[in-house]
């Protein structure tokens, strides 16, 4: 086939032609999107990444009998002028216009595809992750790549003009801390050992601060193999960043606040001058019950742990004692709660960890009601109300337990309540930093402390004598980016200090032979001159879900794989050749 496009050469998109262009011969190429054929006329929706232009074809053109072998999806090239169109849509942009066609060519013909190409679809994500080239086809998905791309093109420029350098890192490497499951790859050469695919690049990115880069950046694959969510892939992006000669929080995270503000432009956003709010750990926990919280609402959490630490109630007496009694004040919800909802709470409080929700309500010129108003005196119940400022049309949610699993339950029933009511506008955006993490949280699986974010983190000047002494009472110098109650990014300034670095992996139980063998490598750097360095990571994905207003992950991500970690169009994992193997020596 020598000719291709046989001089139809587009000089023209189909999404962008209007009244303006009237009179002008343009030649389209795209793919046939719907065909109607009125006996002398022939109606053709043609498609190409910018839109959809109708193209009409009369009897009297030379082409007409060709048009009239046209199919869906189809791949054209056609030629003709623009015209006014008689019967004017305001349902797609070039809805005033028409082509009056003068020549056609078949670039390609297409079989029936499994789904009709349409922006709203109910075909299954399964048949349209299997044919992900025809999913992609939709002007949504193409939308959502491109607000990646605006993403990744305005970090690209930003880090640009004050001073980062981009910098690739190695996949092949050695397991880095983060903390989730490598994924392992056999090496040939070296039999019986492993690469690891990186978890992030945190320790290359610390040696490039050892080595004077300065700044650095990288939007880069991250890979781990954990259990995947609505927000977690096997494989995804982060925009990882490192500055040196910074020491507080402050210092890496204005320069962020500068790029997030950039990246929210690029996408038309444009987002208040001033910095970020920001919350500690423990306001973040006290107030909403999450690392993450979402605050374009309140049902903020309320301790009322004193006030029922005798109350006489077991079930609230014994949670005082080793955890606490708190709850939410649901404010003006409860003429919209009926009983059946009270229920239905109960039941949705224990599948997020809770053993039982306890609540009292008072619907507006109603009765007061509460299942455990009768094991409570009147005192007690009067300072609840003082405390929550419970009022006729208010509910009180409580749930009594170990910390941990109260701050869980409210604040997923928070979430919850909020969703259920409409209480916030979803178009807005909530961007908050939360910063002093704890450094160690221990792990009762391990029996041992274990780094919250990872053992390189510096803590609070103030808090460091506790490593040898209380090490769960240390704040981490770290910091997470929390966007619409998401982490966005997460990171810290890092310990440059052998001394201090010895300390916290001894406060962590390792031992001289683990820390060697785990990363001796990067140790014996910082014995060569380490300047005060900190960074953070954005997960590039996140970013594009909470931009395009999307909440699965797959839909910001070319060729996504599903909640097994398998991709449906390409089957990757496979099997592999017995040969491969024995290469490999993973068989013999
Ligand atoms: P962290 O582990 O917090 O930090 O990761 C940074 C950001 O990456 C995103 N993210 C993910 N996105 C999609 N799928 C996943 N499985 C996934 N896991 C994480 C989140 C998260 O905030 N090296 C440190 C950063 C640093 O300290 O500089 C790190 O990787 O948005
Ligand atoms: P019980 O005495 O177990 O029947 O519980 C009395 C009330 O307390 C019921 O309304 C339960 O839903 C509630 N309840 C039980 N366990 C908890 C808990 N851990 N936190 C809050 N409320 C609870």
């Amino acid at each position: 086939m020598a000719e291709q496009l046989n001089g139809l050469y587009r000089n023209a998109m189909c999404g962008e032609l209007r009244l303006a262009d009237l009179n002008k011969e343009v030649v389209l190429n795209g793919w046939v999107q719907r065909r109607r054929n009125l006996g002398g006329l022939i109606f053709i929706d043609v498609r190409d990444k910018s839109g959809i232009c109708q193209v009409v074809f009369d009897q009297n053109c030379s082409v007409f009998e060709k048009a009239e072998t046209l199919r869906s999806e189809f791949v054209i090239a056609v030629k003709g002028i623009v015209c006014e169109r008689q019967s004017k849509t305001n349902k797609i942009p070039t809805g005033d216009i028409e082509i009056i066609a003068s020549d056609l060519k078949i670039l390609s013909e297409a079989e029936t595809t499994p789904f009709e190409i349409l922006d709203d679809t109910n075909v299954s994500e399964q048949l349209r992750l299997k044919y992900r080239y025809l999913d992609l086809r939709r002007a949504s998905l193409q939308n959502k790549l491109q607000v990646r791309y605006n993403i990744t093109k305005a970090t690209r420029n930003y880090l640009d003009k004050i001073g980062f350098t981009e910098i690739e890192t190695p996949f092949l490497g050695k397991s880095t801390p983060e903390g989730a499951r490598d994924y392992l790859v056999p090496s040939r050469v070296h039999e019986g050992c492993f690469y690891a695919l990186p978890q992030s690049p945190q320790l290359y990115k610390q040696l490039l601060m050892i080595s004077g880069m300065d700044r650095y950046f990288q939007i880069t694959k991250c890979f781990r193999d954990e259990d995947l969510r609505a927000n977690r892939q096997p494989e995804f992006t982060q925009i990882d960043l490192e500055m040196s000669f910074v020491e507080k929080e402050t210092d890496v995270m204005y320069p962020i606040e500068g790029l997030v503000k950039e990246i929210f432009a690029e996408n038309g956003i444009n987002l208040p001058q001033e910095h970020f709010k920001t919350l500690t750990y423990a306001e973040a926990m006290d107030n909403y019950g999450s690392d993450k919280p979402d605050t374009r609402f309140g049902l903020k959490l309320i301790n009322v742990s004193d006030i029922v630490a005798d109350c006489g109630f077991k079930v609230f007496t014994d949670a005082v004692t080793f955890g606490s009694v708190r709850c939410i004040n649901a404010k003006g919800l409860a003429d919209k709660l009926s009983r059946k909802d009270m229920d239905a709470l109960g039941e949705f409080i224990k599948t997020v960890g809770a053993k039982g929700l306890a609540w009292a309500t008072w619907q507006t010129g109603g009765e007061f009601k509460s299942p455990i108003a009768k094991f409570l005196t009147q005192e007690v119940l009067d300072k609840i109300f003082e405390r929550t400022n419970f009022e006729q049309g208010d509910s009180l949610f409580f749930v009594a337990d170990k910390n941990t699993v109260v701050y869980n339950a409210l604040g997923a029933l928070r979430l919850h309540l909020a969703e259920k009511f409409n209480l916030f506008d979803k178009s807005t955006f909530d961007i908050l930093w939360v910063t002093e993490f704890p450094m160690f949280e221990y792990s009762e699986e391990e029996g041992r402390y274990v780094a919250m974010h990872h053992p390189f983190t510096a803590m609070k000047d103030e808090d460091l004598d506790f490593l040898e002494t209380a090490p769960e009472k240390i704040r981490a110098k770290a910091y997470d980016l929390v966007i619409n109650g998401q982490e966005a990014g997460g990171g810290s300034i890092r310990i440059h200090r052998q001394d201090i670095q010895k300390r916290v992996f001894a406060a962590l139980g390792f031992t001289e032979e683990e820390i060697k063998n785990k990363f001796g490598f990067f140790v014996e750097a910082f014995k060569y001159g380490a300047p005060p360095h900190g960074g953070l990571a954005f997960g590039l994905d996140r970013l594009a879900m909470l931009l395009t207003g999307t909440e699965n992950i797959k839909d910001v991500i070319a060729f996504p794989k599903v909640q097994n970690a398998s991709c449906l169009m390409s089957d990757a994992p496979g099997f592999v050749e017995e040969k491969q193997l024995k290469e490999l020596n993973l068989i013999k």
